[in-house]
């Protein structure tokens, strides 16, 4: 009986996950608020910790304005971590700690109120932003313990977290504050077990935990996934005209890094951000190589900018271009981190630069693709709005080093000019042919914007616009760590352990030029430069612009596949109805051309359908050369 019921189960869930496989013919993205292009603003935290007054905030907010930072689009105004003072018990009303933001203090017999200080924001023409918590407490009762300024009172009141209070909370926050945007931490889930000292000594109610940073096994992904999903359920009954921006923040935790965009406008990716460079490049890493998860209205976030702070300080302007083109580049976010009442104008130079934030802001919101790589030198390729094409070199080494920069780099013909403009220096930097040297100082990061002839030049690889794309299945089986992510010592972290392991979930999802396994692409030895690798059992969604005429791929087994054994058949829908198949193609054929007629068609869905298991593993195909004519 058991086993018949298991095999029940079994069948059922292979159906389930057919289903999940077949084409819907509808994008199935529901944008988060409104996002369009990366958010821009600044926020308390890197620059003060739980030290924040509202002073402090507006000081920064009037440099926003009169250093023109407010006009080169840094809007949103943002107080993260320690504006509470607790939470009422006779009714659950969250109150602000008003000897910080004496505005909130609307005289005796009157309920604290953040209005007066988002209107002062929405009168500078400025938004405003808040912080919260998914579960019942905040990240700073756990790590800033020695704060004067936390909740305070009985356990209840010191519960400022949304955890029982969403809709109430989130009604204050947007309704009766008016706040623009919303930033929700994951400590309530995370930082409260029974064991933690401050949870032991009595002080915090214990909480599960259901998230375990670095242990994808050990965290409660669905669960975590249902409570922001409710929350953005519960923003889109408050806000129903979606003017505002939702921000995940779970470091890269639960598997995050693929469902952020199913709930949020961003999603941070990694653990937090620190003035140390070493700590910047980890952050950048966990966004470099998930170019398929974002796209207008949702945004990777590799955490808001150290610029003006630590390595990015005034004595380190190299270093802080590198780190904004970084983000530029990456199609992250941009929220400033430091005290901008003390910052040069050297620096909000930096952070103003109009050619750099336009290719951050481009409004076809693709991030940039890896085009290059190794242990200390990248080159990453972002495809612009009017065709031209982003391009950052980045020497992430200690010393200076070379680059050879080609046309194919670029997706371009080897044989035409490619004009290059720098993106800092505002001009032209000559053309080349071909190929180009350049000798990077270390840590330095070029960028420029390329203008060619495209090689292909009646249209474009897949894999050019990954902004286009969305992973309705990536075909993973078991979620693994990501190895590739650089991993820099926390700034909190000493030598007296085993070391910083692999820590956010995401191996091998979909790649554009690059297997999952960030193997290079090849079907019985042949090789493609462009490209997506995916494993089977996946389906793409893809937008393709209106006059789309063909699609094409090489597609086959990628010869770095692990399960050699099985079938896989490629399938080409248009809206629904498929366009173009594979018979089962195995581990050592040869890649077959696959051709669709798209005329019409406005959603591409590429889907890789496995016949049968493979102990062996998971099995990587390759969808070669995959173009839109
Ligand atoms: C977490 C977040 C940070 C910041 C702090 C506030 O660590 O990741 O960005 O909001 O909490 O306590």
């Amino acid at each position: 009986m058991k086993r018949l019921f298991s095999l029940v189960l079994l069948v059922a869930l292979s159906a389930q996950a057919q289903h999940a496989l077949n084409a819907t013919g509808r994008w199935q993205h529901q944008p988060v608020g409104h996002a369009p292009t990366p958010p821009m603003g600044w926020s308390s935290w890197n620059a003060f910790r739980v030290d924040i007054t509202e002073q402090k905030v507006m000081d920064s907010a009037r440099v926003i304005v009169d250093s023109g930072l407010a006009a080169a689009g840094y809007r949103s105004i943002n107080v993260d971590d320690g504006w509470w003072l607790k939470r009422r018990s006779t009714d659950g009303r969250l109150l602000v700690r008003t000897s910080l933001f004496p505005s909130a203090d609307l005289g005796p017999g009157r309920d604290s109120s953040l209005r007066p200080f988002t209107e002062r924001i929405h009168a500078m023409g400025l938004k405003a932003g808040l912080y919260t918590d998914i579960g019942r407490n905040a990240c700073s009762q756990a790590y800033d313990a020695d704060s004067p300024n936390l909740p305070e009172g009985t356990h209840a009141e010191r519960e400022v977290g949304l955890m029982g209070f969403m809709e109430q909370d989130l009604k204050l926050f947007f309704d009766e504050w008016n706040f623009d945007f919303l930033k929700v931490d994951g400590c309530g889930l995370s930082s409260y077990g029974a064991d933690r000292p401050h949870v032991a000594s009595g002080q915090y109610r214990a909480y599960k935990p259901s998230l375990v940073e670095g242990s994808v096994n050990q965290s409660d992904i669905e669960g975590t996934k249902k409570l922001y999903a409710d929350l953005n359920q519960s923003m889109r009954k408050i806000r129903p005209k979606g003017d505002y921006v939702l921000s995940v923040c779970l470091w890269g935790t639960a598997n995050v890094r693929s469902w952020g965009q199913d709930h949020g406008s961003m999603w941070r990716t990694s653990r937090d951000i620190w003035k140390g460079f070493a700590q910047m490049v980890h952050n950048f890493d966990t966004v470099a190589t998930r170019e398929f998860y974002a796209g207008p209205g949702r945004w990777n976030d590799p955490d808001m900018l150290e610029i003006g702070n630590g390595d990015f300080g005034d004595g380190q302007l190299l270093e802080a271009r590198t780190h904004m083109g970084l983000w530029a580049i990456a199609a992250a976010p941009l929220m400033i981190g430091t005290d901008l009442s003390k910052a040069s104008s050297a620096l909000i130079d930096i952070l103003k630069a109009p050619e750099v934030l336009a290719i951050n802001q481009d409004p076809a919101g693709h991030q940039g693709v890896i085009a290059y790589a190794d242990s200390d030198r990248q080159i990453l390729v972002k495809t612009l709005a009017d065709g031209r094409k982003a391009v950052l070199l980045f020497n992430r080494s200690g010393a200076p080093a070379k680059f050879t920069l080609t046309a194919e780099h670029l997706k371009m013909d080897a044989t035409a000019p490619v004009a290059l403009r720098d993106a800092w220096a505002r001009a032209e930097a000559g053309s080349f042919t071909g190929r180009r040297e350049f000798e990077l100082q270390a840590r330095e990061a070029l960028l420029f914007t390329a203008t060619g002839k495209h090689l292909l030049p009646r249209g474009y690889f897949v894999s050019e616009r990954p902004g286009h794309v969305y992973v309705a299945r990536d075909g993973l089986r078991a979620l693994e760590q990501d190895p590739i992510i650089y991993r820099a010592m926390a700034s909190w972290s000493s030598t007296d352990n085993g070391g910083t392991r692999p820590a956010y979930a995401g191996w091998g999802g979909p790649r554009a030029d690059s297997t999952p396994y960030d193997q290079a692409l090849s079907v019985q030895r042949q090789p493609f430069r462009h490209g997506i690798g995916v494993l089977a059992d996946s389906r793409l969604q893809v937008q393709v612009p209106a006059g789309s005429q063909r699609f094409m791929a090489r597609v086959g087994v990628d010869d770095s596949t692990r399960g050699k054994s099985v079938g896989v058949s490629f399938e080409v829908w248009g809206d629904g109805r498929r366009l173009a198949a594979t018979a089962a193609m195995k581990f050592n054929q040869a890649a077959r051309e696959l051709s669709a007629d798209l005329r019409g068609v406005k959603l591409v869905e590429l889907i890789a359908r496995q016949h049968g298991a493979d102990s062996a593993g998971s099995v990587v195909v390759t969808w070669g050369d995959a173009r839109i004519e």
